[in-house]
């Protein structure tokens, strides 16, 4: 075993809460998306954030990698040991920890999730916006920048983050804002860690945002003959500044995966999923403003709810569209891609992206939260076929370089990890060179889990 004197400390240390069962190092060295499993060589279950803090202060001492882990829900494999270490799951630190309702803002320990963040919150007429797919964890959220299906309308991780207590690199616990609403104090190191992927430091414990239940909510579907019909209503739809709380596209093979995973029966055809939230007036006017603009798209079959089990209904079979598109080919190696540019370039992404794959054998999914112009594509391709495997990696790298080319970002919402550190090159530049400097600077000794995000030298 590699560090084994690290290891018998840290178990000295932690007793029963170190761990080196194979069972354990399986269940994180790998996330949800198609990257191989590289296991740590421990598992810390972490229950205070001063254990955490000692931690990564023995791995420092003997330049042990540290990974933190909280719901292992991440699909660009970013919580692969890719060179061994100590995983630190923070599951375990999942206590909220202060509710202001009047300020209308909670603070939370890492491990806390969104939906149980959202339970708590029930009663109280106030909510938390940022809704990925999975049940993943806050703080894994705030360290991965996070989004959903909510950010057209309340941002990202990005908007929500008020502050963050982050252990460093060297194992000091650090507070990287205050409750305040804005703050001209120095560098913004909140935003510096959101979205660091743990390369920086672990976040421990997080300010987040509430926003209020909106008085009426209604949910909506809409067809279309093709898919540029139904991004062209999603331009004007977010031109005209309809405030839209969600606005999703799936194309047909999506509808299909949630017909089949849901027990729906939706048409096979591009459609837009939708909600609009307000006073009761507010939403009549949205609805009818966006009925307007789909008719003269060539939207039909337009319908709402505004039962709130219909809604939850609905936007559960959305979130559950990754597991359902994988469920549709059982066995066959997966790759998702994300990629995200101005809404104005989002029709031709898209358009261009589906010639492509019709070029292609491989079968995939185009879903997105187009409202963001961010969509993505779930690939499936037999793990047995060079040819498959080798196209699947193409149309990844043509869909990355186009958004890139068209103004935009080569993942608007998954990540970099392990999957996308050469399209991070790509699309920097001689940015690079200083992310590259606060890394260094943050990380001396690289322990902060390396071999992520930055592209190898
Ligand atoms: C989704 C995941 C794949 O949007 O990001 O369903
Ligand atoms: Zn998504």
């Amino acid at each position: 075993m590699t560090y084994a004197n690290a290891i018998s400390i840290l178990k000295n240390r932690f007793g029963e809460q170190l761990s080196t069962r194979m069972a354990d190092r399986e269940g994180h060295g790998k996330d949800e998306g198609g990257h191989a499993p590289m296991l740590p060589d421990a598992v810390l279950r972490a229950s205070t954030k001063n254990e955490v803090a000692d931690a990564v202060r023995l791995c420092a001492r003997y330049r042990m990698p540290v990974i933190p882990f909280g719901a292992g829900t991440s699909l660009e494999g970013h919580i692969c040991a890719v060179h061994g270490g100590l995983s630190i799951d923070l599951s375990g630190m999942n206590r909220i920890l202060a509710l202001n309702e009047t300020d209308q803002d909670v603070r939370v320990e890492a491990g806390v999730t969104r939906q149980t963040l959202n339970t708590h919150l029930r009663d109280k007429g106030l909510f938390f916006p940022v809704d990925p797919g999975s049940e993943c964890t806050l703080g894994g959220m705030a360290a991965t920048r996070a989004s959903g299906t909510n950010a057209v309308r309340y941002g990202t991780m990005r908007e929500q983050v008020l502050s963050l207590e982050v252990v460093t690199a060297d194992g000091e616990l650090i507070e990287t804002g205050s409750r305040a609403r804005k703050s001209a104090a120095g560098l913004d190191l909140t935003h510096l860690y959101i979205g660091s992927e743990g390369t920086l430091g672990i976040i421990t414990e997080l300010s987040l945002k509430l926003h209020g239940i909106p008085e009426k909510l209604a949910a909506g579907v809409c067809r279309f003959p093709n898919l540029g019909a139904a991004t062209d209503t999603v331009m004007a739809t977010i031109q005209m500044g309809i405030p839209v709380s969600r606005i999703e596209l799936l194309d047909e093979l999506s509808i299909r995966a949630v017909n089949q995973h849901a027990g729906t029966s939706h048409l096979e055809a591009p459609t837009l999923f939708l909600e609009f939230g307000g006073t009761a007036a507010g939403v009549d006017e949205q609805i009818a403003t966006f009925t307007d603009l789909a008719l003269a798209c060539g939207g039909s079959h337009i319908a709402f709810a505004d039962n709130q089990e219909d809604i939850n209904r609905m936007w559960h079979a959305r979130h559950q569209l990754y597991y359902a598109t994988r469920a549709m080919a059982p066995g066959k190696q997966v790759v998702t891609t994300d990629v995200c540019v101005p809404i104005s370039r989002l029709g031709d992404c898209m358009a261009e992206t589906r010639a492509d794959f019709e070029k292609s054998p491989v079968m995939a999914t185009m879903l997105g939260h187009v409202g963001d112009g961010n969509f993505h594509t779930i690939m499936l391709a037999d793990p047995e076929s060079a040819t498959e495997i080798s196209a699947m990696e193409w149309l990844n790298e043509r869909m990355v370089r186009r958004a890139i080319d068209m103004g935009g970002t080569c993942t608007g919402e998954h990540g970099i990890g392990l999957g996308k550190r050469t399209f991070l090159a790509w699309e920097k530049g001689p940015a690079l060179t200083l992310m590259r400097q606060v890394k260094t600077a943050l990380d001396p000794h690289g322990i902060m889990n390396p071999g992520k995000m930055l592209p190898d030298r």
